[in-house]
C-alpha cells in the first residue's frame, strides 16, 4: 500500500485558498495505486502530468509509484502528443454559469463546474487529446451529473479515445468515477 502523501505543513489558512484532499482526491489515489503495474510497466511514462493540480497530493502520491524523477512537469507547447500520464480531478460540481465565472472566491473555483459541472471539463478534452502520446493514458474524475457516458461518445467518436471506469464510489449523494482513457490506435 502507498502512503497517502503527508499534508502535515498545510494550515487551515492554506486551505481557504486550495482546494482540501477530500473523497474524490483519495478516489484518484486508489485508481492510480489500483493500475500502478500498468502504469510502471506497460505506460512507462518519460512525462506525465496533472490538470488542476491543488495541493499537488494527487502528482506527489503518483511521484511515489513511478519513483524519483518522474514526477509531473509543468504544461509547455512541446508536450504535444508526448504525455504519457495526464490526470485530472477538475471542478465537477453543477452550478450556474455566472457561479463560476462571477466567483470572486479562488476556493469556489476549485469546485464550481457550471452547467452539468461540465463546462470547465468540456474545455479540458481537446486539449488532453493534443497532450497525450500514443501509449498515454488519461485518468478523469467525474460524478454522474458531468454525464460521463456522453463523454466517453464524445472521446472515442472526435478523437478515437477508448475508456473504462476503474474505480466507482459514493461520497455523500455524489456517485464518483474515475475514468481511464487511452489511444485505440489499431487500424
Ligand atoms: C476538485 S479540485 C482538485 C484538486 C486536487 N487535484 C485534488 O484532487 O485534491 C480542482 C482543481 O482544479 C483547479 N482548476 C479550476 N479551474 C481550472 C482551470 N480552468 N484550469 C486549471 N485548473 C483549474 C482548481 O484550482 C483546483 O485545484
Amino acid at each position: 500500500m502507498i502512503p497517502t502523501p503527508n499534508l502535515d505543513h498545510i494550515s487551515s489558512k492554506d486551505y481557504e485558498n486550495v482546494y482540501e484532499p477530500a473523497e474524490d482526491t483519495f478516489l484518484l489515489l486508489d485508481a492510480l495505486e489500483k493500475d500502478a503495474e500498468l502504469l510502471r510497466n506497460e505506460i512507462a511514462p518519460c512525462i506525465s502530468l496533472e490538470i488542476g493540480s491543488g495541493t499537488g497530493c494527487v502528482s506527489t502520491f503518483l511521484g511515489k509509484i513511478l519513483g524519483d524523477g518522474k514526477a509531473p512537469n509543468g504544461l509547455l507547447p512541446r508536450l504535444y502528443h508526448s504525455v504519457d500520464i495526464i490526470c485530472c480531478n477538475p471542478p465537477y460540481v453543477v452550478t450556474t454559469s455566472e457561479e463560476l465565472y462571477s466567483s470572486k472566491s479562488v476556493i469556489e473555483r476549485a469546485w464550481a463546474g457550471g452547467i452539468d459541472g461540465r463546462e470547465v471539463i468540456d474545455k479540458m478534452l481537446p486539449l488532453v487529446d493534443e497532450l497525450l502520446s500514443d501509449k498515454g493514458v488519461f485518468y478523469l474524475l467525474l460524478i454522474s451529473e458531468n454525464k460521463p457516458n456522453e463523454i466517453r461518445e464524445t472521446m472515442k467518436n472526435d478523437y478515437n479515445l477508448q475508456s473504462k471506469v476503474v474505480l466507482s464510489r459514493l461520497a455523500g449523494r455524489e456517485k464518483q468515477s474515475i475514468l481511464r482513457f487511452w489511444r485505440d490506435i489499431r487500424q
